[in-house]
Parts: structure tokens; C-alpha cells; sequence
């Protein structure tokens, strides 16, 4: 399948690229700027949602699923963008967003037999942002249920009309030309027939969740024993298409999902941090389940430059080296770290500094828009794609040649013992060394050097530096 060991990037479609200057990235701005995803060496892109939406979750929050809102433009855009893409070699995965929708969406109200509504909250599920899952509506003084932000109303994927009605959209989609989806909080999508209480957690969640919604074990609300029921659904309806799961689960529960979905992000191995142990442990279970997609960075959580901080580059060899398919977020490619945000924010779920516009020059906008961006750019003389471009040694021209050593090595991969704050492993005869230690390793035996983290860093085949690495054959 194309996607085995590819790198897919994705364009957050509002901070891309502007087109018009009205400061909002948009999908003719995104078609302009494909070379430089096709010169990165990417194989496809995601696009974060592109339907019309009110923005309480910009655009995680639809308000229709047929069409493109008019701030990214129109279906004949999005079909110059499809046709330029393929053109160039590249697939065009969508984000699907199939367990709520908008408040705003017609169905809201035309379709209320969709959504879960009581006329008392009837159990005790937490939103995943804190609060209850359960909303009073104005208009009817009753209640429905809502797992993110109040204005996104969960659907009852259990009504065949549901299931019949989202999976003509996407089929829709790939008539259009999509490729494929990733699916947004999939481990959402069924819920307990009883709406059942979710019990206390006993134990920590290994991932990173809101103090409140953490203190739930999340069985009945999500995660359900028959959710292949609601997948099987869009299995069939979108054959062969590439299935991404967006699943917030340790890598131990993936399982149900990886059944039918074909790709599962690796949150676990996201997460990990510039810890050798941890990065290990987490991308060996990763890969053993073979249905693992890696992510540098999403729209969600701190950048990968933030996270890995003076690691940063060593991190991007490691990840870059492991099989299997790659998800790189716009930005981490020039190692782009979080931005400060705004105030008063935007995203009341605090995600505003992961979300800045692409810095693609060094002028004040970066050349992102002529206009106001809606959330301000960042330093553009700091870094910013043109300069990287002419740089040999710079994070940018380091992913571009990363993206292709991956495809050329074999899909096995086998970690070696190795010092502390060390991680050394080998697909076939390329090893990887990296250290995140501020002392010196000793490195296995390796004799060519093919890549560094940073310049130098091969100097001594047997030394791997601090805060560095290298790629190397035997
Ligand atoms: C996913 C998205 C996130 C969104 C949430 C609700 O986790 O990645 O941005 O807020 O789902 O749709
Ligand atoms: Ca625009």
C-alpha cells in the first residue's frame, strides 16, 4: 500500500497559506504552495477541516459535511487543489469529523433523533475540556450530550440514519478525489447503549488529559466493546481509501480500532519527550502492533521543537528512521517551536500557540497573508522556509533527505543495548545513534556516516555527542 512508509504532512488549512488578504489561509493558498510539500518529500497531504463551521473548534465543529466554507473557498477550489496534488504525485487525506457536529448544523434541530438528548443529565460523563457532557439547550430546556465543547453535540452513531448519512459523505469526498481520512476522535464514536456511569480511574492515564476529565475511566462514554460496528460502516463505505484513527489511547488499548482502521497514531511514542527509556518503551509496543503512524507534532499539543527543545534535531532523525508512516505538522519541518499564542486566546482550549501561520520568508508576515493574519505571526527572521532552503545544513534540507533514506531500508527494526540516555537501533544495515544526555556515549561499531543531527556530530563513529546523533551503514 502507498502508505507503508510514508510522511504525511499536515496543513492546518487556516494557517497555511492566504490567498486573498484576508489574513485567513485558504485552499487556493495551499495549491501554491504544494512544491514545497512535494520537495520536503512527502507523499500526501491531511488538511485539517475544511467544512463550513462556526469555529468554536475551528472547524472541528461542522456545520455541514458536503461543502468547503467560504473562508478556504469553494468545491471548485478544492478540486484544483485535488487535481494539482495528484498531479504532482501527492494523496489527499481529509479530516473527518464524525462524532459530533456543530450546534449550527441544520440537523441540530431537524434531525434531533441524531443527537443524545434527556431532560436530566443521566450520568456523570465528563467533556474531554472539563466540565459535564451534558448541555442544557435554551430552546428546548433539555439536555444533549456533547464529549468536546458545549457547541459540538455528540451523534448517536447507534441510528442507522446517522451511520447512512456520514458515510455518503465521505463517500462523496473520495468521488471528489479525496484519498482518504483521518477519522477525529474515533474512540468517541459509539457510546454505551445504557449510558452507563464511567467509573473512577484506579490508575493514571499514560497521556497527558484534563485534571477533571482524568478522573473518569472513559468504558462507557467511549471506547465501547462493539465500537466495529460504527467502523465497519465506513470501512465498507470508503473501500480501499487510507483510514487514519485518531484514538487518545495508550497503544495497549489500540487494538479494537487497529482491527479495521489502517493507520493509528502513535500518542504514547508522541509523548514520550526527550527520554531514552521512555521513547523506546513506547515506539517498540508502537511497532509491534505494525498499524502505527508516527506523529512529530498536531494541532493539539506543544510542537515538537518545544517538546524536544536542544534534542530537537536527534528526535527528528530517530522518528524519521522507525517503518511505517510519518506525520509531520506544518512547521516541524523547519523546527518551528510554539509561538506565544494570543490574548485574549482564540482557542478556549489553550491550543493557540501550536497554531500560528507557516513563516515562509522573512518579511513581516512571514508571506503568509498581505492582510491581518487572524492569529499573529510569528518572528519570521528567526526561521522561516527560504532561509532553510538555502541552507544545506538547515532542519529542512535534514527532513528532505530523511524522507527518502526511509523508503530505502528495510522494514525490520531492532533496538541495540546501548548507555544511558542513549537510543541505538538498526533497520538492516543503517544504525541509528542518538543521545539525549549532556555527557558523551560510547556508539556501537558503525562505519559510514550518512546523516547528523547536527553538523560534526559523525566526526567520531564511536562517540555519539550530547544533545545529537547520526545515521550510519555498516
Ligand atoms: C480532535 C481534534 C481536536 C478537536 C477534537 C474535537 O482531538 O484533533 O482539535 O478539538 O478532536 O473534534
Ligand atoms: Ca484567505
Amino acid at each position: 500500500m502507498w502508505w507503508h512508509d510514508s510522511v504525511i504532512y499536515q496543513i492546518y488549512p487556516r494557517s497555511f497559506q492566504d490567498s486573498n488578504g484576508d489574513g485567513i489561509g485558504d485552499i487556493p493558498g495551499i495549491t501554491s504552495r504544494l512544491d514545497h510539500v512535494k520537495r520536503l518529500g512527502a507523499d500526501a497531504i491531511w488538511l485539517s477541516p475544511i467544512y463550513p463551521s462556526p469555529n468554536a473548534d475551528f472547524g472541528y465543529d461542522v456545520a455541514d459535511y458536503t461543502s468547503v466554507d467560504p473562508d478556504y473557498g469553494d468545491l471548485d477550489d478544492f478540486q484544483q487543489l485535488a487535481t494539482a496534488a495528484h498531479d504532482r504525485g501527492l494523496k489527499l487525506l481529509l479530516d473527518f469529523v464524525p462524532c459530533h457536529t456543530s450546534i449550527d448544523h441544520a440537523w441540530f434541530r431537524d434531525r434531533p433523533e441524531f443527537y443524545f438528548w434527556a431532560d436530566e443529565p443521566p450520568n456523570n460523563w465528563c467533556a474531554t475540556f472539563g466540565g459535564s457532557a451534558w448541555e442544557r439547550d435554551a430552546q428546548t430546556g433539555r439536555y444533549y450530550l456533547h464529549s468536546f465543547f458545549p457547541e459540538q453535540a455528540d451523534l448517536n452513531w447507534r441510528n442507522p440514519d446517522v451511520r447512512h448519512e456520514m458515510t455518503n459523505a465521505m463517500r462523496a469526498w473520495l468521488d471528489r478525489g479525496a484519498d482518504g481520512f483521518r477519522l477525529d476522535a474515533i474512540d468517541r464514536i459509539l457510546k454505551d447503549p445504557d449510558l452507563r456511569d464511567d467509573p473512577p480511574a484506579t490508575e493514571p492515564f499514560p497521556l497527558p488529559l484534563h485534571e477533571e476529565y482524568a478522573r473518569l475511566s472513559h468504558i462507557h462514554s467511549g471506547n465501547v466493546p462493539d465500537v466495529a460496528l460504527a467502523l465497519e460502516d465506513i470501512r465498507r463505505a470508503t473501500d480501499d481509501a487510507l483510514l487514519v484513527g485518531e484514538a487518545y489511547l495508550p497503544t495497549s488499548r489500540l487494538a479494537p480500532y487497529q482491527e479495521v482502521l489502517d493507520v493509528l497514531f502513535a500518542f504514547e511514542a508522541m509523548n514520550a519527550g526527550p527520554h531514552a527509556d521512555r521513547l523506546e518503551r513506547a515506539i517498540t509496543a508502537a511497532y509491534q502492533t505494525n498499524r502505527t503512524g508516527w506523529v512529530l507534532s498536531n494541532h493539539d499539543f506543544d510542537r515538537f521543537a518545544t517538546r524536544f527543545g536542544e534534542d530537537t534535531r536527534a528526535a527528528i532523525l530517530l522518528f524519521m528512521f522507525l517503518p511505517g508512516p510519518i506525520f509531520m505538522f506544518q512547521g516541524d519541518e523547519i523546527g518551528m517551536p510554539n509561538g506565544p499564542g494570543v490574548d485574549p486566546p482564540l482557542d478556549r482550549h489553550h491550543r493557540d500557540a501550536f497554531r500560528h501561520p507557516m513563516p515562509w520568508d522573512a518579511t513581516p508576515n512571514g508571506g503568509f497573508t498581505t492582510g491581518t493574519p487572524w492569529l499573529p505571526a510569528i518572528d519570521s527572521k528567526a526561521r522561516n522556509v527560504a532561509a532553510e532552503e538555502q541552507d544545506p545544513n538547515s532542519t529542512l534540507h535534514l527532513v528532505q533527505r530523511l524522507a527518502r533514506l526511509r523508503k530505502d531500508l528495510p522494514r525490520e527494526l531492532r533496538f541495540i543495548e546501548s548507555p544511558e540516555h542513549t537510543v541505538v537501533a538498526a533497520r538492516g544495515d543503517h544504525v541509528i545513534a542518538i543521545n539525549v544526555g549532556d555527557e558523551p556515549a560510547q556508539a556501537p561499531a558503525a562505519s559510514h556516516i550518512r546523516e547528523e543531527a547536527r553538523p560534526g556530530d559523525g566526526a567520531d563513529p564511536l562517540r555519539i555527542p550530547p544533545h545529537g546523533g547520526w545515521i550510519a551503514a555498516h
